[in-house]
């Protein structure tokens, strides 16, 4: 998403720095409690944009520890302003992480998030981006890694194209979707669907919403072939495998 940088981006931000997440350094083993919710389910939203499912999600789930991640920070002045707009105090439960989803793994300890939310990523759609598509094995893994045994990851596009190469990257992980559709807001599962900025303007104009949705199975583990760690070779994602 490119935006102008916003005036007064820092102060607007921290007006709002109840809404954004401090890091100490370390990853979190227990996300809930920082957020001040012990036992609270944690949910993860990678690409948050301008927040308005966030905000909504957060509502809507009051009982949920709810980190919406976004690396534009302009971006997240608009997404922490939507949050502070609504009644004041309201909302207890979200906070917004500016970092990039490479580095989840530095923040989240693995095996600590319930559930993941990837709303209408960049489709990254010339020849030789296809690493940078937050659906690739690469970040598959660490998204699979950070889920509990049980955990869901949901994702929605208007890009066919970058839904069938999602959908192809997950077969290849040994993931099955229990929840595909092509036709989101004609399908049984509209009734829950929270919509995302993307989503409005996309459906607003026409075009079909793509949707998956997969729970990792319990005793997933991903292996990383430890001989290319130890000769520092470029990790790639083909020398995954995973095992059941
Ligand atoms: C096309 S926008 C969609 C925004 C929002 N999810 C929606 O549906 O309205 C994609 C968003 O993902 C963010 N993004 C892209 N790559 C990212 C990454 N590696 N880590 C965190 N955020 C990322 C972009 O900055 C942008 O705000």
């Amino acid at each position: 998403m490119r935006m102008r940088k916003k005036k007064h981006g820092e102060s607007r931000l921290s007006a709002c720095s109840e809404f954004l997440f401090d890091f100490d350094g370390t990853p979190m083993t227990d996300p809930a409690s920082r957020m001040g919710m012990p036992g609270a389910k944690v949910f993860l939203e990678i690409g948050a944009g301008k927040g308005g499912f966030a905000v909504k999600m957060a509502q809507k789930h009051r009982d949920a520890a709810y980190f919406a991640m976004e690396k534009v920070t302009d971006c997240v002045v608009l997404a922490a302003e939507k949050a502070k707009s609504v009644r004041e105090g309201e909302i207890k439960n979200l906070k917004f992480v500016i970092d990039t989803a490479d580095n989840l793994s530095k923040i989240f300890e693995n095996g600590t998030v319930d559930e993941i939310f990837l709303n209408f990523s960049d489709p990254w759609s010339k020849l030789g981006y296809a690493k940078r598509r937050l659906t690739h094995k690469r970040y598959l893994s660490l998204y699979l890694n950070l889920l509990k045994d049980g955990g869901r990851l949901t994702f929605k596009t208007d890009n066919d194209g970058l839904f069938d190469f999602s959908l192809i990257e997950t077969d290849e992980m040994g993931i099955v979707p229990d929840r595909v559709t092509r036709d989101l807001h004609n399908s049984e599962y509209m009734a829950e669907n929270v919509m995302t900025e993307y989503e409005k303007s996309f459906s607003d104009m026409g075009k079909n919403i793509n949707m998956f949705s997969f729970v990792k199975p319990v005793g997933f583990q991903i292996e990383i072939d430890e001989s290319l760690r130890r000769d520092r070779k470029v990790y790639y994602p083909e020398n995954i495998k995973n095992k059941t």
